[in-house]
């Protein structure tokens, strides 16, 4: 079995670089196929999720070209077809193949989506506006037909702000007849990011970024090219490890606002670093105060740095309470870093974290992407070995993260035993 091997205790120095957003890629690339005309995506992070999102769209007919970071989508003889179990599972992402399908042929068929195990994840949001939208939908076992024979535009209030909901009506809406507008958007930067490459393709839609989204409805959309943004969650990841044991460790390629929430509680919990620019420059302290962390949607905490924020804690001088309150059983990562040594009285969406506490290397499993990064956090600060399982649920959200690791000084390898 892979696993990744840490010898902790060592400080990092140099230059690491952010990749492509992971949660903005995983929507540009479905987008692609909204027109038989061709796209091209810039700055294209290689990892799991972006190979088996490529595997569907040549499955639907389209092409693919994809190195160096650049991705070029040809969705001209993309037709809709079943997308097969085997293929939709691996990763929650798919269900974006519902909105780009139904924009472009009105029909699609695909399995119920996968994703990291940390709630129950439905969907029922983005069935719920697609139907309100004119879309038939059909579950037979758990895959999902959905048809429409007028897709029209809809007022849409979103029970939750969710992420994956309002990108998925953006892109059913963007090609219906009439006007769409989201009440209770999301508006997390990737969907400012998703919402560029529709307008570049011909889209008319305003007010991304905001909770309130309207999207006019148009019959056909163009090729288009877009830069997908720096990877917020994982310069917020490298960004805890700088303060932990930078000396110094630069951060270069991200958008300080994208992150600056993360800043604001590394700031009080007394971390050392300066913003350059697109780079962030920190350098270990030995001391770190308690916090108190409660995840929100944007622009709160998000709740994709919380579990690494876990590690953060263990070193504060202190008692920190955490709140995760955007999903219900995000907690796989306390289990693995009271093993490691650190002083956690959790639940399933509340933690008390005492500290500081001396971490020590062990044999420890990933449960999910982000308890897996908080893992490589804990293994990079603790004595002696760590030896993490279960990686593929890291890789497939951190590009070449090992390798960015052992250039600035961690003693880091993927081993096979
Ligand atoms: C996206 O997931 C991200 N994934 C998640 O990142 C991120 O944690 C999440 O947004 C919140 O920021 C991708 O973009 C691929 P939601 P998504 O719909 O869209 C509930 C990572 O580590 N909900 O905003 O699935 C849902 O269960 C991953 O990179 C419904 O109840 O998140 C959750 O409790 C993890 N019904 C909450 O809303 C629905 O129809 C937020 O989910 C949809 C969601």
């Amino acid at each position: 079995m892979k696993k990744i091997k840490i010898v902790g205790n060592r400080e990092l120095k140099g230059r690491i670089e952010v990749s492509g957003a992971k949660n903005s890629v995983v929507a540009l690339i479905p987008a692609a196929i909204m027109t038989e005309e061709k796209v091209e995506i810039y700055n294209v992070p290689n990892i799991s999720d972006t190979v088996n999102l490529n595997n569907i769209i040549e499955l639907l007919g389209g092409k693919i070209e994809f190195g160096n970071g650049i991705l070029k989508v040809d969705g001209k003889n993309v037709k809709s077809m079943p997308i097969p179990e085997e293929l939709s599972v691996p990763l929650r992402a798919s269900y974006y193949f519902m909105g780009a399908l139904l924009a472009r042929c009105k029909h699609v068929e695909i399995y119920s989506p996968g994703g990291c195990k940390i709630g129950s994840r439905p969907i029922d949001l983005h069935l719920k506006a697609f139907k309100k939208m004119g879309v038939s939908v059909i579950k037979e076992k758990n895959k999902f037909v959905l048809h429409a024979d007028d897709l029209h535009g809809a007022n849409i209030y979103l029970d939750i702000a969710s992420v994956g909901a309002t990108i998925n009506i953006l892109f059913a809406a963007s090609m219906a007849r009439g006007t769409t507008i989201i009440e209770n958007a999301a508006m997390e930067p990737e969907i400012v990011n998703v919402v560029s490459l529709l307008n570049n393709m011909g889209a008319r839609i305003s007010g991304a970024g905001t909770s309130k989204i309207t999207i006019v409805g148009v019959d056909r959309l163009h090729g288009a090219n877009i830069e997908t943004i720096p990877d917020r969650i994982e310069a917020g990841t490298f960004m805890m490890i700088g303060a932990l044991i930078g000396n110094p460790l630069c951060i270069h390629n991200i958008i300080p606002e994208h992150v600056d929430t993360l800043i604001a509680k590394l700031r009080d919990m007394g971390a050392k670093y300066k913003i350059d620019g697109d780079s962030i420059i920190f350098e270990k302290v030995e001391k770190f105060l308690p916090v108190d962390i409660k995840t929100l949607v944007y622009p709160g905490f998000p709740t994709d740095l919380g579990q690494p924020m876990a590690v953060m804690l263990t070193q504060a001088a202190g008692i920190s309470n955490f709140e995760e309150t955007i999903y219900e059983s995000r907690s796989g990562h306390f289990p693995e870093l009271i093993k490691m040594g650190a002083t956690i009285e959790f639940d399933k969406m509340y933690a008390k974290v005492s500290g500081p506490s001396n971490l020590k290397g062990t044999e420890v499993t990933a449960t999910d992407l982000r308890a897996g990064a908080s893992l490589i956090i804990a293994g990079l600060i603790a004595e002696g070995t760590t030896k993490i399982s279960n990686i593929e649920y890291i890789l497939r959200g951190y590009e070449d993260i090992v390798e960015k690791l052992k250039a600035v000084g961690a003693d880091i390898e993927i081993i096979d035993e």
